[in-house]
This record gives structure tokens, sequence and C-alpha cells, in this order.
């Protein structure tokens, strides 16, 4: 039968890959976590149940995606029915953590004022019923949707008033879960945030004033990319504050953000190019990890963007600078860095045009395909900078994983060689002195994708939409994690 070649491939794939193996789990340090990651809208569904209210992302969905794909996650794994089966595969599978995210909208359904009570109860049995299977809970509070409410009530990110609500949230949360939740993490990939919702477009609110893809009216995207972000490090600290002075000493957590980060390569060995790399990473990933450890903005972006940079007074970089606990980290790809001096004179700057490069995405032999190369040197090589110019704080890997396109064929070896490749890989960096504590794949399930909604796929399960029953299917890639996880790997 199809099931029965199908398994049988399987075994042959994955023992060929595992020959090549060179590591085994017990390689790692006891404590180092290995888990898979999602977030609410992406897995959940029950997106109109239970007293659920819309986020900006229900409503930029609803709404067609900015026209780059179709769907919503109305549905999507309905993990909000199906958690304990997920947890069940969690556990069989061997990972030691689940990243997950809570929908704002769910627990507090207009952003600020009463709890939903259905809310939770639903984390609180998701909690539960990770806890007792041992797996830790890695919460993220904000994965991009932020209650839709508070966006039609004062311009959510855009206003301060959104730190006063969204501690009152972390507030809720901490109370609530702290006593099993020892890993927070307060926004999901900042730095995408600000530059895809206000600069360039693709993700929700999507106001992009300037963006060449979208004819957005709305928005300012000279200003509002950099006033979103200083509200994000200005909310991330006053939680951590709030965290620190009423809960650390009884719930001994951790309070981290989460960054996509890429490998930053120059085009060329002009000092041009070289100069422009660093820009770039400051623009990036410096834009928030410069207030994180220094307390104030990197000195490229203040000249760069001068009087529309906001400034932190100095109580409020007092209470940024050291407010990090860890920093998560999202891994795919990496760019080459062009300096690009002309969008310096262009009038009515954004963000993109501040920073003055070029980026092209980096490829392996100058080829381009669906699939994300696999270059795990770009990773170390960034991790030693950021080491450099940072210091050597915890690091989680919250997310790494190989796009494909979302089909029936279990048999994603291309994925397999991703995650051996990469976590091969950690090892090297562990070694070479980097601080990395856990790496997680994105994603434990086909989930609905921020790019690319259901027709991309970057899961270790797959789910046929057309099957009411949404079964989760194995692919290859979780029967390999899975052998990793429970020692099945055997050097020989
Ligand atoms: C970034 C995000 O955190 C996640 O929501 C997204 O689906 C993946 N990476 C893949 O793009």
């Amino acid at each position: 039968s199809f099931a029965v070649m199908h398994s049988l491939a399987a075994v042959v794939l994955v023992s060929v890959v595992c020959v090549a193996n060179a590591f085994t789990r017990n390689d790692f340090p006891p404590h180092f976590l290995f888990g898979a990651s999602t977030s609410a809208y992406q897995v959940e569904g029950a997106a109109n149940e239970d007293g659920r209210k819309a986020s900006i992302w229900d409503t930029f969905a609803h709404a067609g995606n900015g026209g780059l794909y179709k769907g919503n996650g109305d549905i999507a794994c309905d993990q909000y029915h199906k958690y304990k089966d997920d947890v069940q595969l969690m556990s069989k599978m061997g990972l030691d953590a689940y990243r997950f995210s809570i929908s704002w909208s769910r627990l507090i359904p207009d952003g600020n004022g009463p709890i939903n009570p259905k809310g939770l109860q639903y984390y609180n049995n998701l909690i539960n019923e990770l806890t007792n299977q041992g797996i830790q809970p890695h919460v993220t509070l904000n994965h991009w949707d932020l209650p839709q409410a508070l966006e039609d009530e004062y311009g959510g990110w855009v206003s301060r008033r959104v730190i006063k609500d969204f501690t009152a949230y972390a507030d809720v949360c901490f109370r609530e879960f702290g006593d099993r939740v020892k890993h927070w993490t307060t926004v999901n990939e900042g730095n995408v945030c600000s530059m895809g919702g206000y600069d360039a477009g693709f993700l929700p609110p999507q106001r992009c004033s300037s963006s060449p893809i979208f004819n957005c009216s709305k928005g300012n995207s000279s200003t509002e990319p950099y006033l979103v972000t200083h509200h994000m490090l200005l909310a991330h600290a006053s939680a951590t504050r709030l965290y620190r002075k009423m809960y650390k000493v009884k719930q001994q957590g951790f309070i981290g953000f989460n960054l996509l980060v890429f490998g930053f390569v120059p085009l060329t060995n002009t000092s041009e190019d070289i100069i422009a790399a660093q820009r770039a990473q400051d623009f990036y990933l410096g834009w928030f990890l410069n207030p994180f450890i220094f307390g104030e903005y990197p000195a490229t972006m203040k000249k760069n963007v001068g009087s529309r940079l906001p400034f932190f007074t100095s109580r409020e970089a007092n209470m940024v600078k050291g407010s990090l606990d860890f920093l998560g980290i999202n891994f795919y790809y990496s760019f080459y860095v062009k300096n690009n001096a002309k969008s310096l004179q262009q009038k009515n700057r954004d963000y993109t045009a501040d920073m003055a490069v070029e980026l092209t995405p980096y490829t392996v032999n100058g080829t381009s395909t669906d699939e994300i190369p696999v270059i795990p040197w770009t990773l170390e090589g960034l991790l030693h900078s950021l080491k450099d110019i940072y210091g050597n704080f915890p690091i989680y890997i919250h997310e790494n994983g190989q796009q494909t396109r979302r089909n029936s064929s279990l048999d994603d070896w291309t994925r397999v060689k991703y995650m051996h490749e990469y976590i091969g890989s950690l090892l090297d960096m562990l070694r070479n002195g980097l601080n990395i504590r856990g790496y997680f794949v994105w994603a434990f399930l086909d989930v609905f994708e921020l790019l690319g909604g259901y027709e991309a796929s970057y899961g270790l399960y797959y789910i046929d939409l057309e099957d009411p029953t949404l079964r989760r299917q194995p692919k290859l890639s979780s029967v390999w994690y899975s052998n990793f996880l429970n020692n099945r790997t055997t050097d020989s």
C-alpha cells in the first residue's frame, strides 16, 4: 500500500541522513532545549468562538492579505480544539519545549478591560497539558495580532497608549500563567512588525505610505516605523519592570524579545559595502539591541534618521537598558549588502531609504529557488558579531526552518537536510563560545503562513485542508527530528 511504501521510503532516507550524522543529541549540553514553534493566529482557528474578538491580523487577512495570497486564520489548524492531540504528538516527538503565542484579543477581547474567562481557560488548559507532559511552555505575548479594538481606539502601536495596555495584558499573563511559564517573549519579530506593517506594507496594519508595491494611503512611513519600535521597546521594558518588581522572586522566570535576524554579507570587499553591511545590521538589529544594551539608538541611525528618530528620556533609557533577559532570534536566510548613498538624497525618506543600502538575497552559486539556501556559517558569523558588540547574553533560536510549497508529499527531505545542517552547526557554535540555550523549528505544523497563506509550508506535519478532520500527517522531517530527539540516531 501507499502507506507502507511511504514509511519504507522514509526509513531508507532517514538512515541515509543518519549515517551522515556526525552528532547525536548527547553531544549537546544537557539543558540545551529542542522545541518547535507556532503562533496563535496561525494555528488556533476558532477565531469567532468563545468570546474572542478580532486582531489586526484578522482584519488584514479578511481584507485579502494585501492581495499577496488567499486565506485567513478563521480555522487554521484548529489547535484551539485539537491542542490535546497536538501536545500528545509533541510528547511522542520528544520536544523539550513548545513555543506558542497568546492571542491578546482572545484573553482580553477589547485589548483593555475585562478578561474573557473562556480565553483564560483555554490557555490554562494548553499550558497544563504541556507541563503534564514535561514540555516547557515558551510563550510569546504579541505575535503581530494586536487587538483591533486598540487599533481603532488610538492607532495601536503608533500611540504611546499601547505601553500601558500592553503592560496590563502582560500583568494578566504573568499573574495567571507565570507559575508554570518561565520563558516569556514580549514581542515576536519586532523589527519585521515595524518595517512590514508601517513601511513595506506586507503585514498588518498595512500602513505604508511610501510602498512601491502597495497602494496605501494610510500611515506615514517616514516616522511611524520608528515610533512603533520606540513604543515596543518601552512596552517591553515596562512589562519587564513589572515582572521584576511583582513576580520575579516567586516565579523565577525570564523575559525576552524576538527579532528576525539575517547574516549581512558585504557584496564586495570595498569599505563602502563593509560599512553598509554594518549599517544594515544596525538598522535591523541595533535598532532594538542598542537601546536594550546601551540605552540608546545606534549612531548610524541617529545620523541618517535625524529628528524623525524618537529619543529616550534618561528615565526611559534606564528602564529599557538591561530589560532583556534573553534574545530570541528567528533565522532563515541572509543578504548581500551594497552601499546605496543615493537614497539619502530622497525627499520624504522612509525607513528603507534611511538605511541607504541595497539588499539582495544571499544565494548559493547564484541560483535562487523556492528553497532557502542552507548557510549556517552566516548565522554563526552574525552571532559572533552580536557577541562582540553586545556581549554574550543568552540566545534562543526561536525559529529556523525550510520553506517549501504545501503539498501532500510527506517526503520533505530538503527540510531534513536543512534541519540536520543547522542543528549540527549549533554544536560548533556552542564549542566556539556562543551562548545559545535552545533551538526551535518553525513550524510544528503547516500553519497559515505569514507570507504565502496556505500555499507555503514549513511544518513537520502536513494537514490536508480538504480533510474535515484536519488530521496531522507526519512528514519525513518529523520522523527525523523525533529520532534525533529520542536519541535513536547513532553514529556508525
Ligand atoms: C516569522 C514569523 O514569526 C512566523 O509567524 C512566520 O510564519 C515564519 N517566520 C515564516 O515566515
